[in-house]
C-alpha cells in the first residue's frame, strides 16, 4: 500500500491497515482497520481525515474490523451498496443489541422513527410527506427569500470585520480584521433557511440551532453516554416545541399538520429526526467549507470570481472534496458475500463516502481541488440520477472516457435514502459562495473542529482578510 503523506495530520502510519504482501483481496489486518476508524475521531483527523480514509481505501475495497463490522471504501462498492435495497438502514432491532434501553432516549427514538431509521412502506409514506416541499422547483421558489437572508448575514459579517478590534481605524474594507464566520453565518443560515421552509418564527432560530447540534451527536458513529444524554434532553425540548409552536399557515409544518393530523408523532419524527439531525450540522459544515476551501485554494477562488458560470460546479466540487457526512451505516437483510467477505443477515457495514470521493478509479486526480470538475460542457447536466418519490436528481459531472457515465459524488447518498435536502443545501452554498466572492477580495481561514468521527463540523472558523 502506498501510504500518502497528504495534508498536515500527524497520523500514525503504524496504526493504519496494510494488506499482507502477496495476499489477495479481502486479506488485511482487522485490528488495524479498527484502529484507523478509531483514529478518525482524533483532533488531527477531524482537521484532515483523508490520509486515514485514503489508507483504508488503499488497503482494499471491503475491509473487516476486529469487531466484525464491514467497511466499504471504494467508490464502486459504496455507490452500489447505497443503491442496493438489500442493505437496509440500521433498525431498532440492531440498536437493541448495541444500545440496550435506547427506547428511553428521546433522540434515538426520534431517529429510529424517522426517515433515517425506516425502510419499505413506512419510509415511503414518511418521505412523501416532505418531498414535495424540497424538490428543485420548490427550493427555487425559496431563492429570493434565501438570497435576502444570505445578503443580510454576509453584510452583518462584513460589518463585524470592519468593527473588529484589530482593524485599522477607519477601515472600511475591514483589511487585516478577523471574525468568526461559523458563528455569524454558517451556524445561522441553515437555521434561518429551515425556519423559512417550515414556517417557524425566525426568532427561534438560535434555540433550534442549539437543539440541532446536540441531536446530531445521537447519529454519530459510537456516541458517548454524555452525548446521548444531551441529545435526549434536546429531543424532549424539541418535541414540546414542535407540538405547540404557532407555525405560519403557508409553511411545511402547517402543511404536515394538515396532511397527517392523526400522526403528530410522525411529524415530530420527521422534523426533529430527519431535518434537524440530517440537515443542520451538515449544511453548517458545508457553508464553513466554502470559506475554508477558497482560502486554501486562492487560484480556484479566482477562477470562480472571473467566471461566475463555474459557481454550480464549484459547489459540487466542494461537496466532493470535503463531504460533511464521511460515512453512513447499513445492515444486510440477505446473506451473501461482499468483496471476499462473508455476509450474514444483520451484518452491519460502514460505507465510507469520504474514502469513495478520493477514489482515483472514480475521479481523475482526486486530490486535486478543481472548481471546473463538474462543469457543464465537459459534463452531462440533467442526466437522470436516482429519482425517488417523484424527485428527479440532475447530476453534474465530467464525462468519463469514450462517453462513459460521469463519476457521481455521493455527498447526499444514493438510492431510496437520497438526501431530501440536497437542493436546499446546494442553493445555500451557492448563494454564500457568490456573495463572499462579491464582498471580499481574498482571505485566510483557521477552523477549530468539533468532536465527531463521521459528521464533520466546525466549532469556530476565523476568517481573516
Ligand atoms: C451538505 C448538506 C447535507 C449533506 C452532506 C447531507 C447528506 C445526507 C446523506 C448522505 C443522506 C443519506 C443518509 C443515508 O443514506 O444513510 C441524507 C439523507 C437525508 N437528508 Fe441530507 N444532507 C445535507 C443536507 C440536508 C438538508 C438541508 C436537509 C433538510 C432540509 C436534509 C435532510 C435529509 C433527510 C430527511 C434525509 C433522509 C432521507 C431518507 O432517508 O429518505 N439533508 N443526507
Amino acid at each position: 500500500m502506498a501510504l500518502r503523506t497528504l495534508g498536515t495530520a500527524p497520523w500514525k502510519a503504524a496504526s493504519l491497515p496494510r494488506p499482507r504482501s502477496g495476499d489477495g483481496p479481502g486479506d488485511h489486518d482487522p485490528a488495524a482497520v479498527s484502529r484507523a476508524l478509531f483514529e478518525l475521531g482524533s483532533a488531527a483527523c477531524r482537521r484532515d481525515p483523508h490520509p486515514v480514509l485514503n489508507a483504508l481505501r488503499e488497503a482494499g475495497p471491503v475491509l473487516r474490523t476486529r469487531e466484525g463490522l464491514l467497511v466499504a471504501t471504494s467508490h464502486a462498492v459504496v455507490s452500489r451498496l447505497l443503491a442496493d435495497p438489500s442493505w437496509a438502514m440500521i433498525d431498532a432491532g440492531w440498536r437493541d443489541g448495541v444500545t440496550p434501553g435506547w427506547q428511553d432516549n428521546g433522540a434515538l427514538r426520534i431517529i429510529h422513527g424517522s426517515l433515517l431509521g425506516l425502510d419499505g412502506p413506512d419510509h415511503a409514506r414518511h418521505r412523501r410527506l416532505t418531498i414535495g416541499a424540497l424538490t428543485r422547483a420548490a427550493v427555487e421558489r425559496l431563492r429570493p427569500r434565501l438570497a435576502g437572508i444570505v445578503d443580510r448575514l454576509l453584510d452583518e459579517f462584513v460589518d463585524a470585520l470592519r468593527a473588529a478590534p484589530n482593524s485599522a481605524d477607519p477601515n472600511p474594507a475591514g483589511v487585516g480584521a478577523a471574525a468568526d464566520f461559523h458563528r455569524l453565518v454558517a451556524a445561522r443560515l441553515p437555521a434561518l433557511a429551515l425556519c423559512a421552509l417550515f414556517g417557524l418564527p425566525e426568532s427561534d432560530h438560535g434555540f433550534l440551532a442549539a437543539c440541532a447540534r446536540e441531536l446530531a451527536y445521537a447519529h454519530e458513529f459510537g456516541p458517548s453516554r454524555a452525548q446521548l444524554r444531551a441529545a435526549a434532553e434536546q429531543a424532549d425540548v424539541l418535541t414540546r416545541y414542535l407540538r405547540t409552536v404557532q407555525a405560519a399557515p403557508d409553511g411545511l409544518l402547517a402543511e404536515l399538520r394538515r396532511q397527517a393530523p392523526d400522526h403528530l408523532d410522525d411529524i415530530v419524527g420527521l422534523v426533529g429526526g430527519t431535518v434537524v439531525v440530517a440537515g443542520w450540522e451538515t449544511t453548517t459544515f458545508s457553508l464553513g467549507d466554502v470559506v475554508s476551501l477558497l482560502a486554501r485554494f486562492p487560484d480556484q477562488a479566482e477562477r470562480v470570481r472571473q467566471d461566475p458560470y463555474l459557481v454550480r460546479s464549484a459547489v459540487e466540487e466542494m461537496l466532493r472534496f470535503e463531504p460533511p457526512v464521511l460515512a453512513v451505516m447499513r445492515r444486510a437483510t440477505a446473506a451473501g458475500e461482499l468483496g471476499g467477505e462473508e455476509v450474514a443477515v444483520g451484518q452491519p457495514a460502514l460505507l465510507l463516502i469520504g474514502a469513495a470521493h478520493r477514489d482515483p478509479a472514480a475521479f481523475p486526480e482526486p486530490e486535486y481541488f478543481d472548481v471546473s470538475r463538474f462543469e457543464a460542457g465537459r459534463a452531462e447536466v440533467g442526466r437522470a440520477g436516482v429519482g425517488h418519490a417523484g424527485v428527479g436528481h440532475a447530476e453534474l459531472g465530467r464525462a468519463g472516457a469514450e462517453g462513459a457515465p460521469p463519476p457521481r459524488a455521493l455527498t447526499f447518498g444514493r438510492g431510496a435514502h437520497l438526501c431530501v435536502g440536497m437542493h436546499l443545501n446546494r442553493l445555500e452554498v451557492e448563494l454564500v459562495l457568490a456573495g463572499l466572492l462579491e464582498r471580499l477580495p481574498v482571505w485566510s481561514a483557521e477552523g477549530v473542529y468539533a468532536p465527531g468521527r463521521i459528521l464533520r463540523s466546525f466549532s469556530s472558523l476565523t476568517l481573516r482578510c
